[in-house]
């Protein structure tokens, strides 16, 4: 049983801010659909798989190439940085045999170049800092909607490709130079090293929003594969501390031309516990010991920076809000295991601003990072979880504490996720 994946068109969203544990489902479900696409983000993403034993990070490619018989999509919405791309694709060439025919690069998609993280690195330098990535992703979809990015599709043609990166290059060397006080990027440097990336990946290039219309026509199964999370959105998100992108489920038709009614099932991914990476406000956050064992025994640092995340407990006002303005149809509940040490274990319910109470997450980053969540405490277990795959197998406390969550959310979790393989995870049986 499970989640119902039979459904056509399926997103997987992250509920928090990321890092919810979204490349293992993505993994375990990819097999089932013909099409998996990346529509936002880019080389901040990194998405965790195990296979066999193997951890495999991806940051750009979608978690499906290891998937043999999947196509997969890097959507027109998708920040591209050739270099971090080829490493990605000549990584799995053992494990994921030849991408050919089974990789495709959008032509609209924007390309990260040197520059842009040069600017992100400025712009973190000061005292408003985001805690970004550092993989240019806020200067690149500046450019893009400034109307200034150099796009995949102008890789096509060498010498006009070459012409634009130079002038690209000079006119951002003005703005490092004379507004940051930082050195140029070298322009003969980032073309030559443009052009060698440029053939390794002209194979993978074509008209995707084509691809993906054919694909739908011809009754293909698409999986839509979130990066980052709810709460990193550009407009619904912990503004300003966001990301650049649209993370949520709206962010689907404009990042790979799919329109929204051909998305059936949207599946939110949340842990059983909160983390968050970066500066902004995070309202259960414990800086405390409770804090210090959620990200020793999860694993919580980067995958991309290896920064240690921010941990607390699960915050159910900020789940419900990421679950309505996705319209998730079901949610799946990761990293259960990592609460298996605790005495008691905590879930939000709501926030006390001074004397005003919010049921759902407010707008302003000062009044988020004023909130005192309010808190239903459960009992904790006390014993493994660890790669339990079957419902009625888990101490009684932790099922008391799912099926709390799920009351608190109105939801059910059809899937919940108890460590890091591909194996370790619950499917429940209707009424279970
Ligand atoms: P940027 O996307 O690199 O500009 O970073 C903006 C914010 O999003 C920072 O707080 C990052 O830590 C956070 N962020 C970006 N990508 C991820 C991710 O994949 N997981 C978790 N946090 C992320």
């Amino acid at each position: 049983m499970g989640i119902q994946v039979d459904i056509q068109n399926t997103a997987i969203i992250g509920m928090q801010w990321g890092d919810e544990g979204k490349g293992k489902i993505v993994d375990r479900y990819s097999g089932d659909f013909n099409y998996i696409v990346r529509f936002q983000g880019g080389a901040n993403a990194g998405h965790t798989v195990v296979v066999n034993d193997e951890t495999f990070v991806f940051h750009l490619l979608p978690s499906g190439v290891l998937n043999p018989g999947t196509v997969n999509v890097i959507g027109n919405g998708v920040a591209v940085d050739l270099a971090q791309l080829c490493t990605e694709i000549d990584g799995i060439a053992d494990a994921a045999g030849s991408l050919e025919n089974r990789l495709w690069i959008s032509d609209r998609a924007s390309v990260v170049l040197p520059y842009h993280k040069e600017r992100d690195r400025q712009s973190e330098s000061g005292e408003e800092k985001i805690g970004t990535t550092l993989r240019g992703i806020g200067p690149l979809y500046s450019d893009k909607v400034g109307r200034k990015s150099f796009r995949v599709c102008d890789l096509l043609d060498s010498d006009s490709c070459r012409e634009k990166i130079e002038r690209l290059c000079r006119m951002n060397n003005r703005l490092l130079t004379e507004v940051y006080g930082a050195e140029p990027v070298d322009v003969e440097a980032v073309v030559d090293e443009i052009m060698a990336l440029r053939a390794q990946v002209m194979p993978y290039i074509c008209d995707t929003v084509e691809l993906l219309c054919n694909g739908l026509k011809e009754g293909k199964s698409m999986l839509f594969e979130g990066a980052q999370g709810s709460m990193l959105d550009i407009d619904f998100g912990t503004y300003p501390y966001v990301t650049s992108s649209n993370t949520t489920a709206g962010g689907i038709t404009n990042g790979c031309g799919v329109a929204a009614s051909e998305v059936k099932n949207i599946i939110g991914v949340t842990k059983a516990y909160t983390t968050r990476v970066g500066e902004g406000p995070m309202p259960t956050e414990c800086t405390d010991e409770t804090g210090e064992m959620l990200r020793d025994k999860g694993g919580e640092y980067g995958a991309t920076t290896g920064r240690p995340r921010r941990c607390g407990w699960f915050d159910a006002v900020q789940v419900s809000y990421a679950a309505s303005i996705n319209g998730t149809s079901t949610l799946a509940l990761t990293k259960l295991d990592v609460l298996d040490a605790f005495d008691e274990i905590k879930v939000c319910i709501g926030y006390s601003v001074e004397d005003r109470i919010y049921r759902t997450f407010p707008a302003d980053t000062a009044v988020c990072s004023r909130c005192v969540p309010e808190y239903k405490v459960f009992r904790g277990w006390n014993s493994s979880t660890e790669n339990v795959s079957d419902f009625s197998s888990l101490p009684d406390k932790a099922r008391e504490y799912i099926e709390g969550l799920e009351e608190i959310l109105g939801v059910t979790f059809p899937l919940i996720s108890t460590g890091q393989s591909r194996e370790a995870v619950i499917f429940r049986d209707k009424g279970e």
